[in-house]
């Protein structure tokens, strides 16, 4: 399958039309943002280890009778996704306090929690993708009532599956960000990319950092990071 028209260029991806309607190429780059684009870098490969983590974490997530929009991965920085129309919502799932949570509650990371919080964002970069809650999202028509019920379905059982996944790997999700897309006949699916751009991983004995958290916060070490959870993964 080939690229046809270029569609779009987000912060880490492109996006480009194919011969059939119903599919798109992803195009995987090495650029890095943080803190809605105000910092900017470049990870070495980064591009070639998130498409094939990935690959890998959508495979198993198919396998365990998730819904999602990958198709195959093409080569080192491709893949073919179903089509959809992105649902603009950030669906974040936190196994331990961190990150943003830990900075507004004042609560130490790295804090365990027996039941996973989830939180929800509205996906705009002008307004910094403010968190908002369910009903901001009916009243505003984001999504409705029955789409918010089978994403926060599908949202809980994806981090079951990956919390599993990732400890069975020696790596602790700490939390993790989805979002979901809508195919032409309603189908909510999983879509984007699931990798360490997007979820917290730590090494289950020394809780070593293992994703953008070493970039946000000048960390070093960053791109043997991603590496190494490919390696972990394979
Ligand atoms: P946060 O603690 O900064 O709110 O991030 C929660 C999780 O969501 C973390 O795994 C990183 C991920 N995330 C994204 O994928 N994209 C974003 O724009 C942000 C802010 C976080
Ligand atoms: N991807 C986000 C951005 O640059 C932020 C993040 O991942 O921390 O806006």
């Amino acid at each position: 399958m080939n690229k046809t028209t270029f569609l779009y260029e987000g912060k880490a991806k492109k996006l480009y039309d194919t011969a059939d309607p119903n599919m798109v190429i992803v195009v995987y780059k090495d650029d890095a943002t943080a803190f809605n684009a105000q910092k900017k870098g470049t990870i070495i490969d980064k591009g070639i280890y998130n498409n094939k983590i990935t690959e890998i974490i959508y495979k198993k997530l198919a396998s365990e009778g998730i819904p999602t929009h990958f198709v195959q991965r093409l080569n080192d920085r491709e893949q073919v996704c179903k089509k959809v129309q992105i649902i603009p919502l950030e669906i974040i799932i936190r196994n331990f306090i961190a990150g943003s949570l830990a900075k507004t509650l004042k609560i130490e990371e790295g804090k365990e929690i027996d039941t996973p919080i989830l939180e929800l964002c509205y996906k705009k970069d002008e307004l910094g993708d403010p968190m908002i809650n369910g009903t901001h999202v009916i009243a505003l028509k984001l999504a409705t009532a029955e789409d918010l019920k089978t994403i926060y379905d599908l949202a809980h059982k994806i981090n079951t599956i990956l919390q599993k996944f990732f400890i069975d790997r020696d790596i602790i999700l700490v939390d993790l960000k989805m979002e979901f897309g809508k195919l032409p006949n309603g189908e909510i699916i999983l879509a984007d990319e699931i990798s360490p751009d997007t979820c917290r991983l730590w090494d289950k004995t020394t809780k070593h950092k293992l994703d953008k958290d070493r970039f946000r916060r000048d960390l070093g070490d960053i791109e043997s990071a991603y590496q190494e959870v490919y390696k972990r993964l394979q």
